[in-house]
Formats: structure tokens, C-alpha cells, sequence
């Protein structure tokens, strides 16, 4: 099945903020966990999500990043202002960046253009992006003991360099960003191919989490897939590299191997045309180039 990332999701999982941006909250007996936050803007909403749970916003313990993304860690700094126990993780390199003010500022820069969709929940909330330290440097093979339940660690490159996935072996809940693909458009059979930093870790690292069989996959955006859906939908995401790698190549010979002009080809074709991809489109081109610049690199070695 695929449902709306929403609400609670059986008896350890539920789903804070909005489906566009969920923040997953996993609910041990010990130690409650969250991965992802989303946006910046979105805090407030993450915040409100905690109260209406627990009753108390400071019984969130951990949040942990998949990666490096102002979608998925931009609310980190605002949660780390309202939450003074809160303890943060992600690989080693996102520690890291989020100390950086260029990477900082671009952050800013892309959340600002969904200001205004954002306007209702921020109020007069301070959600700045700020410096945070990452108590967690995250690695393959970390298990915490949340009560009941365990978060594993592991790392699947290929969307970006510091790409972790989080899985909860006890339910077979897998949490893995953009590690997987998004689903795109209304036909379950598309699927919005993610490889920015590596084509070919992009694809071990999607195999990797085929073998962990998951029975539900919380997505990073919109879709938790469960039962036979959960690989299924993994499978679906690897069989369709391949076939986006090609539409690359051939955009990149139709453009005499020029990489702006390709990327141009694709945007029209696939972004513009079809309609379907809900990325804002400065994000989308972004990516893209990313992926044209790998999908280059191949045909040049
Ligand atoms: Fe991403």
C-alpha cells in the first residue's frame, strides 16, 4: 500500500508536520526519535506535532539526518533552540557543513522561495538557519536502543556523499531519504530517479537496502509504502536508474555533449511538459545539472 506520510503509522511510528515535509517520529519505550525535519519554516509545526504526541515537546531525545539537504535538516537549528536536551546526528560530513556560513546562506536562499507557503506556520516564530553542533557522528553499523526497539545505521551513498539510511529491524521500517528515489507524478510506476553524487553508489546503495526487505518505507516526501510495496517500491527505484541514465546520454548527445544545453532538454522535457514533478523548479535544475555532470563523467571514462 502506499498512504499519505501522515498521523500515526501503527503503534511505533508516527508522523510529524505535513506530508510534503514529515518529520518520521519513532516511539521506543526508552527514547523517542526523529528523523528528518524538513524545512526550516516547518519547525513550528514539528514542535506542535511533539506536544499534541507526548504532551511535551522535550520528550524527543534524538533527531537524525539522512543527509545533507535544506529539506531534511533545515529545521534542526530552530528544534535545537526549543529543545535544550536534544541531541543531533547524521554522517561526520553534515556535522560539518552545518557549521559552514556559505552552506548556511544557501539553505536560507532555497527555503526563503517557499516563504510564502510557509507564512501560517512560522508566525512570528525565529526559524533562522544557524551554526548547530551534531552531538552524532554517524556511521555503518551504529544500533541505538530506543525500548522495544532499535535504530541501525546505514550508509548509502549516491544521492549525496553523507546519505544515511535508518532502519528499525524489529518492524522492518526503513527510513532512507532520497537514497531511494521519490515517486513521481500519479502512476506508482514512476519514479523520480535521485543520483546526484554518484551513479554508481546511487545503485549499491539501493541494492543495499533491497537486501534489508522492508515491510514499510518511509519516503522523504509525501508516501510511506508498506507490505510488499516497501521493496517492491526499492525495486522499482533501481530498475528505473538505468532507463534515466539513457534519457541523460541522449539529451547530452542531442546537445553535442554540451552539459547546460542538456540539462535545458531535460528541464523542457521532463519537468515542464510532463508536469508532474512537485521539486520546485530551481531545486529540480539544480539536481539535474548534478546528474548531468555524472552521467558525463561516465561516458568519459
Ligand atoms: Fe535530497
Amino acid at each position: 500500500m502506499k498512504i499519505k506520510a501522515q498521523g500515526d503509522i501503527g503503534k511505533w511510528i508516527s508522523v510529524g508536520g505535513k506530508h510534503f515535509y514529515p518529520a518520521y517520529i519513532i516511539k521506543g519505550t526508552e527514547k523517542n526519535l526523529m528523523i528528518d525535519t524538513g524545512i526550516n519554516m516547518m519547525g513550528p509545526a514539528y514542535v506542535a506535532s511533539l506536544v499534541k504526541i507526548f504532551g511535551d515537546q522535550n520528550a524527543l531525545d534524538y533527531v537524525f539526518a539522512t543527509h545533507s539537504h535544506f529539506d531534511h535538516l533545515g529545521a534542526i537549528p530552530y528544534l535545537k533552540r526549543k529543545l535544550p536536551f536534544l541531541k543531533v546526528g547524521a554522517a561526520g560530513r553534515v556535522g560539518h557543513l552545518m557549521k559552514k556560513q556559505s552552506v548556511l546562506d544557501r539553505m536560507t536562499a532555497l527555503s526563503e522561495l517557499q516563504r510564502l507557503l510557509f507564512q501560517e506556520i512560522v508566525g512570528e516564530e525565529d526559524v533562522r538557519i544557524e551554526a548547530v553542533d551534531f552531538e552524532f557522528d554517524l556511521k555503518e553499523g551504529d544500533r541505538f536502543d530506543l525500548g522495544g526497539i532499535t535504530c541501525e545505521v546505514y550508509e548509502v551513498p549516491g544521492h549525496t556523499g553523507d546519505s544515511l539510511a535508518f532502519f528499525i529491524p524489529e518492524i522492518r521500517a526503513l527510513f532512507a531519504g532520497e537514497a531511494c528515489g521519490i515517486p513521481e507524478g500519479d502512476k506508482d510506476s514512476d519514479v523520480q530517479v535521485e543520483f546526484l553524487s554518484s551513479y554508481d553508489d546511487y545503485v549499491a546503495s539501493l541494492e543495499k537496502l533491497i537486501r534489508l526487505q522492508p515491510r514499510l518505507l518511509g519516503m522523504g516526501h509525501m508516501w510511506v509504502f508498506t507490505d510488499d510495496d516497501a521493496t517492491g517500491f526499492l525495486r522499482q527505484s533501481l530498475e528505473a536508474t538505468p532507463r534515466y541514465r539513457k534519457l541523460i546520454e541522449t539529451c547530452l548527445d542531442a546537445a553535442n555533449g554540451d552539459m547546460d544545453v542538456a540539462v535545458q532538454i531535460m528541464t523542457t522535457k521532463e519537468y515542464d511538459e510532463k508536469g508532474t514533478i512537485l521539486q520546485p523548479r530551481e531545486s529540480y535544475v539544480e539536481n539535474l545539472k548534478a546528474q548531468v555532470r555524472q552521467v558525463a563523467a561516465i561516458a568519459a571514462r
